[in-house]
């Protein structure tokens, strides 16, 4: 019997209409689906969640939409996350989101945000018109991720320079060597996931 496709949760670090992130991100999963996996898109963006605020925690609790993000997670296998850079970091679109799933208590027959995170298969990809392809950024990203969310972000990873001469305008690879980049980095991620999903 073959086993059922590894369900991959693809995120990117902007939502801005023509954002280079949304095109890697979406290039990626296209290669993961050749690769057999099941691709599911998330905007951060459309989960709407304010800006952290421990005022309007203690008075509202955590927004629903940490909820929508921790329960995405959880039904995945693995996810992949491509980030830009904002002058050498990620940018708060992601650290917002993650900073509310943080802060979700277990509750209601449901475990709390960084229990859903731990030891989740996850690559890391970044993007920019500059030479370094943000490469800062994905760097802050691993640490975070790994650090306080327990994620296991695969060893490779693959920063995409000069971005406008390597993905078009409908984010098909103008350039082999960083289509094959982001493939590795795509097949370690599936074979951590499934390896782990499906031991031997
Ligand atoms: C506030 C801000 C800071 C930026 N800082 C950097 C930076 O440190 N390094 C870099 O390569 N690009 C930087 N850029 C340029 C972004 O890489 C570029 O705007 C990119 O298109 C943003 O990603 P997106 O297309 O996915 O929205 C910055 C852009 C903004 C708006």
């Amino acid at each position: 019997m073959t086993a059922p496709a590894l369900r991959l949760l693809c995120l990117a670090g902007s939502a801005r209409s023509g954002a280079l992130s949304v095109r890697l991100r979406d290039a990626a999963a296209r290669v993961a689906q050749t690769l057999g996996a099941q691709t599911t898109m998330l905007d951060l963006r459309a989960l709407q969640l304010p800006l952290y605020d421990g005022d309007l925690e203690a008075a509202h609790g955590v927004p629903d939409a940490a909820r929508q993000l921790r329960d995405a997670i959880a039904a995945h296998d693995a996810l992949l996350l491509v980030t830009p850079e904002y002058n050498g970091f990620p940018t708060p679109l992601v650290i917002n989101a993650f900073d509310w799933l943080s802060r979700l208590p277990a509750g209601e027959g449901a475990p709390s945000g960084v229990i859903v995170t731990a030891n989740k298969p996850t690559a890391l990809l970044s993007i920019s018109p500059g030479a370094i392809g943000g490469l800062r950024a994905m760097n802050y990203l691993r640490q975070y991720l790994q650090m306080s969310f327990g994620m296991l972000v695969v060893p490779r990873q693959h920063a995409v320079g000069h971005a406008h001469d390597v993905l078009d305008g409908q984010g098909v690879f103008k350039d082999e060597k960083a289509e094959q980049a982001v493939r590795a980095v795509v097949q370690g991620l599936l074979r951590v996931a499934g390896a782990l999903r499906d031991p031997a």
